[in-house]
């Protein structure tokens, strides 16, 4: 088994390796990706990179065909991976996330990988008053970062036959500690903001509904998808998380409130409902893939990333500004000329 995972150095990558590993001891796992947040190690012990077999620094925008030479499976986690990012950064989003991952999954196909895994997004459902989103539910994406999941699902689907499986797995809202952990996801934020001020302050009427999933159980995906059943679909796009994890923001706050003792709640009342707000439908996931379920529940997670700051010794009521949010990085990257207007490296 050789398998390319696209996007490794991020939130996400650290737990996708660790788990790969385990279920392929003597596979060849090869990560690839363009270091942006390579440095943002946090409590580490040891690089998450060294349980590859070789790691590429490159850009998704040019990929050698060595790189895919041999390979089974392609993993594509690479994405410009926020709303704020999408709307500073709109066309490198619509560049790196759209167009380069169709031309990575055609490249691939002509090169004799057989199985795609695409890290799509449930935010694709974007507004959603009605019940919860099910594969077959309208999209409504409400932003850059969504409609980039949108249309690569789109171009995915013609490329899928009985030699090219290609998994979209729909992704609920990331949460939980990893070796590269992002403060701007929304119950990562609330655990932050409780160590550090003691105050969570929820920017809307804390309404809308976002079912989340560890990112942990992310991986557990990704290893299901490799292997999956040909009978599922050539092409699958699927909701991957769980009914329980359909939360309301506000839930999501009294919830880490509870944990960490004195931690004042504010709801703006007066604030407009946030307009993404979806619950999801989980069931296909739950048929399909019944033995790579959601593991983690919502207070473990929240222990464990409040284990995980302190080891840190996390106190920064300014984290918004830190190097633990995935847009500043970038930004700081571009102010100290490292890295371009399109978001590429500069070599000079
Ligand atoms: N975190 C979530 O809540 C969530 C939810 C649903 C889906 N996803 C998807 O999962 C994937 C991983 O998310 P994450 O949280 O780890 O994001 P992240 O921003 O932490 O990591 C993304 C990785 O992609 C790399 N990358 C970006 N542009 C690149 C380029 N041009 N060439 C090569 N590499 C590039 C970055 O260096 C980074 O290592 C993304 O596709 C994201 O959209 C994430």
């Amino acid at each position: 088994m050789k398998i390319i995972i696209f996007g490794n150095m991020g939130y996400v990558g650290p737990g996708v390796i660790e788990r790969l590993r385990e279920t392929y001891p003597k596979g060849t796992i090869i990560g690839y990706d363009t270091g942006f947040f390579a440095s943002c190690l946090t409590n580490v012990d040891y690089l998450p990179e060294r349980k590859l077999d070789h790691q590429y620094f490159g850009d998704i925008r040019e990929v050698p065909d060595y790189v895919l030479e041999g390979a089974d499976v392609v993993i594509n986690l690479a994405a410009i991976s926020n709303d704020p990012m999408g709307v500073k950064f709109e066309e490198v989003t619509l560049d790196v996330n759209h167009k380069s991952g169709i031309k990575l999954a055609k490249r691939a196909k002509e090169l004799g990988v057989k199985s795609f895994i695409f890290a799509s997004s449930c935010s694709m459902y974007g507004a959603a008053s009605d019940g919860a989103k099910t594969e077959d539910s309208t999209l409504n994406p409400l932003t850059a970062y969504a409609r980039s999941k949108v249309f690569t699902e789109q171009d995915l689907k013609p490329l899928a036959d009985k030699n090219f499986t290609v998994t979209c797995l729909r992704f609920a809202t990331a949460c939980g500690m990893s070796s590269r952990l992002r403060l701007d996801l929304v119950l990562n934020d609330f655990v932050a903001c409780a160590l550090a001020s003691k105050h969570i302050t929820i920017l809307s009427d804390g309404s809308p509904w976002r079912p989340l999933i560890n990112v942990k159980d992310m991986a557990v995906a990704i290893d299901w998808a490799i292997t999956r059943s040909a009978s599922h679909g050539e092409f699958l796009a699927v909701n991957t998380g769980s009914e329980a994890w359909n939360y309301q923001v506000k839930d999501l706050a009294e919830a880490v409130a509870k944990v960490i003792p004195g931690v004042k709640v504010s709801i703006n009342t007066e604030a407009p409902p946030d307009k993404r707000s979806y619950r999801v439908n989980f069931d296909l996931y739950k048929k399909i893939a019944p033995n790579h379920q959601p593991q983690h529940d919502l207070l473990t997670t929240i222990q464990d990333l409040k284990k995980g700051l302190e080891a840190m010794k996390f106190s920064d009521s300014d984290f918004r500004d830190s190097k633990l949010m995935r847009l500043k990085v970038l930004t700081s990257l571009q102010s100290s000329s490292q890295l371009s207007s399109e978001l590429k490296w500069k070599t000079n």
